[in-house]
C-alpha cells in the first residue's frame, strides 16, 4: 500500500428526511472526506442534496447500484458525473456490455466519476440469488474478476473477502461497508470488521453509517475512525 492509496473514510446518511442528514453533515464536515448517497436520500432529496454536501466540501459516492441496458446506464453514469458526483454504484451482473458503456461514458467526462461494481449483495445467502447456483462468495470473486477485466475502478466488497480480490487484481479498489470499531453495535450487519482490519484486508474506502450517525457525538466517533484507519495504515506501510 503506498500513501497515495491511504485508505478514506465513507459516512453513509442514511437519513429518512434533509435536516437531520444536514445536522450530521455539519458536523463531520472538515473531518470525513467522503459522504455515501444511497437510494433513500437521493429518492426523497433529489440530486439538490448533492449540491449541498459537496458545497460542504464532501466528495459524493452515489450509491444507486445502477443496472439497466447499456445506453441507459451510461447516460445515467454521465448525468452522475455532471452533477458533481466522484464515485457511483453499477451492478456487475449487468454485464460487460453495460459495464464497458459505463466507463466508457465517464471517461468522456471532464471529472469522471470513479465507477464501483456490486458483485454480489451481502443480503444473498446460498442458493438464494435466483438463477446462480454458485456459492456467494466465489461468485463475488468471479465477478471482481471480471470487473477488473472491464476497466471498472473497483467494487463493493465485505473486508472478509478483501485480500481474496486483491490477489487477484491488486489495482482494483475494495470499497469495504460493514465497518464497525470495536465495541460498537452491529445492528443488522453480519459479516462486519473493524476499521483496522480492514485496512489491514486492503480495503481502499470504508463505509460505515450507524456508528457514526447514531453516536452520541458524531464528530468524536469519526475522529476515532480516522485515527485508526491512519495509524494502522502507517504501521502497515512500515512491515
Ligand atoms: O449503518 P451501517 O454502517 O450499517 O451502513 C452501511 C451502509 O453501507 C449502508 O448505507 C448500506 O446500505 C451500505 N451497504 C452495506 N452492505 C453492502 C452494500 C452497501 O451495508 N453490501
Amino acid at each position: 500500500m503506498d500513501t497515495a492509496h491511504t485508505p478514506q473514510l465513507v459516512v453513509a446518511l442514511d437519513f429518512p428526511a434533509v435536516q437531520p442528514t444536514l445536522e450530521v453533515a455539519r458536523q463531520l464536515q472538515n473531518i470525513v472526506p467522503w459522504c455515501k448517497v444511497g437510494m433513500e436520500l437521493f429518492t426523497l432529496a433529489g440530486p439538490a442534496i448533492l449540491n449541498e454536501l459537496a458545497g460542504m466540501g464532501f466528495k459524493i459516492f452515489l450509491d444507486l447500484k445502477f443496472y439497466d441496458i447499456p445506453n441507459t446506464v451510461a447516460r445515467a453514469v454521465q448525468a452522475a458525473g455532471l452533477a458533481g458526483v466522484h464515485m457511483l454504484t453499477l451492478h456487475c451482473q449487468g454485464g460487460e456490455r453495460m459495464c464497458r458503456a459505463a466507463v466508457e461514458a465517464a471517461a468522456s467526462l471532464s471529472s469522471p466519476p470513479m465507477l464501483f461494481g456490486v458483485t454480489v449483495l451481502t443480503s444473498f445467502a446460498v442458493g438464494e440469488m435466483p438463477g446462480i447456483q454458485a456459492e456467494p462468495g466465489a461468485f463475488a470473486l468471479m465477478l471482481a474478476r471480471s470487473a477488473a477485466q472491464w476497466n471498472l475502478d473497483g467494487v463493493v466488497c465485505s473486508g472478509h473477502e478483501a485480500a481474496a480480490i486483491k490477489k487477484i487484481s491488486p489495482s482494483l479498489r475494495c470499497l469495504c461497508p460493514g465497518i464497525r470499531p470495536t465495541g460498537s453495535n452491529n445492528n443488522d450487519q453480519r459479516r462486519v470488521m473493524t476499521p483496522a482490519a480492514a485496512v489491514r484486508a486492503g480495503a481502499d474506502f470504508l463505509v460505515t453509517g450507524r456508528p457514526i450517525t447514531a453516536a452520541d457525538d458524531p464528530q468524536e466517533a469519526a475522529l476515532r475512525i480516522t485515527k485508526e484507519i491512519s495509524l494502522t495504515a502507517q504501521s502497515t506501510l512500515k512491515e
